[in-house]
């Protein structure tokens, strides 16, 4: 059921008119799989417990930016479902008035379980990260051997009624290749839409290399190689909503895939996103370090207007575009994990 319609104060935008409707917001640095891409195998440093948001601290925080006009809520981490009795903090987020929707990015090994409760709870989609459907690939791109738990998650997801996409991150001598075309096949079996994703230089550029790099163009040849037909665009350009492009095989709708290519082909000037990490701090772009620290003005006893005005205030300095580079340079020195992915 969606929310009732807030009054909006005055939609939020940024310096070059981009409005926020979405806020990706990050319930945990902790993941339970350490994909190569994204985090060394000893895991990362985390913060202390008591400086992620408590579920009132983000209960507020969502509806502070509710009454900006934010419809629609996506969890990340780390691994959001890591995060102690998720399925509550959905509850409640769900109910917050004014949001539409609440969705999940997540890798999937706990939605056996899962799926079920959070779809009760409200959450209405999750977008799976799956590299891969080879057992031995999977278990090198992410020290886990859970390719059959993640694989029962994503059915159990479409069980319960969720709205599933998947995400690959594409590497080369990795998932490239005929891996494209067969993640493409066991996502289309489903109805599914696979997305493939440009690795960026999150973390100083430390799990970037340059020669693993899979650029949009590469995976759009090898698709109409595997296929043996033309790719045709399935998004009209300055119609696209999000970071994905879409295609599709030609003359075949059904067969769909997203490509997000923020290193390539970037998507800045269409950019709606922005992230709250877990321990409150507001990024208006994930390419850069600077962040507005709303948990010191929650903690602090400011008021929602002195928040609201602090979120504007962000959004004011949204910058224009990232400056990632090929060669691994120009990214933040935080953590996809730390920022939210
Ligand atoms: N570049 C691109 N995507 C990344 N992910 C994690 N690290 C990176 C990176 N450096 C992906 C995950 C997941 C999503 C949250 O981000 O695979 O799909
Ligand atoms: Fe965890 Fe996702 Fe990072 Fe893999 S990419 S280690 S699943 S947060």
């Amino acid at each position: 059921m969606p929310g009732p319609k807030l009054p909006v104060i005055a939609p939020l935008s940024d310096r070059i008119g981009r409005e926020i409707h979405y806020l990706r917001l990050s319930l945990t640095e902790r993941c339970n799989f350490r994909c190569t891409y994204c985090m060394p195998e000893e895991g990362v440093p985390l913060q202390p417990k008591r400086a992620l948001l408590d579920f009132e601290e983000l209960e507020r925080v969502v509806r502070v930016f509710a009454s900006l006009g934010v419809r629609r809520l996506r969890l990340t981490g780390g691994e959001p479902t890591v995060r102690k009795d998720v399925v509550v903090l959905v509850a409640r987020l769900a109910a917050v008035e004014g949001i539409d929707s609440v969705v999940m990015t997540s890798n999937g090994a706990r939605f056996p379980e899962l799926a079920h409760p959070l779809a009760a709870a409200g959450l209405g989609g999750v977008n799976v990260s799956l590299d891969t459907i080879d057992p031995s690939v999977f278990k090198e791109m992410t020290r886990r051997d859970e390719l059959s738990r993640v694989v029962a998650g994503i059915d159990a997801a479409l069980a319960a009624g969720l709205e599933v996409k998947l995400n690959a991150v594409a590497l080369r001598d990795q998932n490239d290749g005929e891996a494209i075309a067969t993640l493409c096949r066991f996502a289309w079996d489903r109805g599914i839409v696979p997305r493939f994703i440009e690795h960026m230089p999150m973390s100083g550029g430390t799990l970037y290399r340059r020669e693993d790099h899979v650029s949009a163009a590469e995976i759009r040849a090898e698709l109409e190689r595997s296929f043996g037909t033309k790719l045709e665009s399935s998004t009209p350009l300055g119609q696209a909503v999000g970071p994905a492009r879409y295609w599709q095989l030609a003359g075949r709708p059904e067969r769909r895939v997203g490509i997000i290519s923020a290193m390539s082909e970037h998507f800045c000037d269409t950019c709606n996103r922005v992230r709250l990490t877990a321990t409150g701090e507001l990024h208006s772009c994930l390419a850069f370090d600077d962040a507005t620290d709303l948990r010191a003005l929650i903690r602090g006893g400011e008021s929602d207007d002195v928040v609201r005005e602090a979120i504007r205030g962000a959004m004011a300095v949204k910058r224009d575009g990232h400056a990632f580079d090929l060669s691994g340079d120009g990214g933040p020195r935080k953590a996809m994990t730390a920022i939210g992915g």
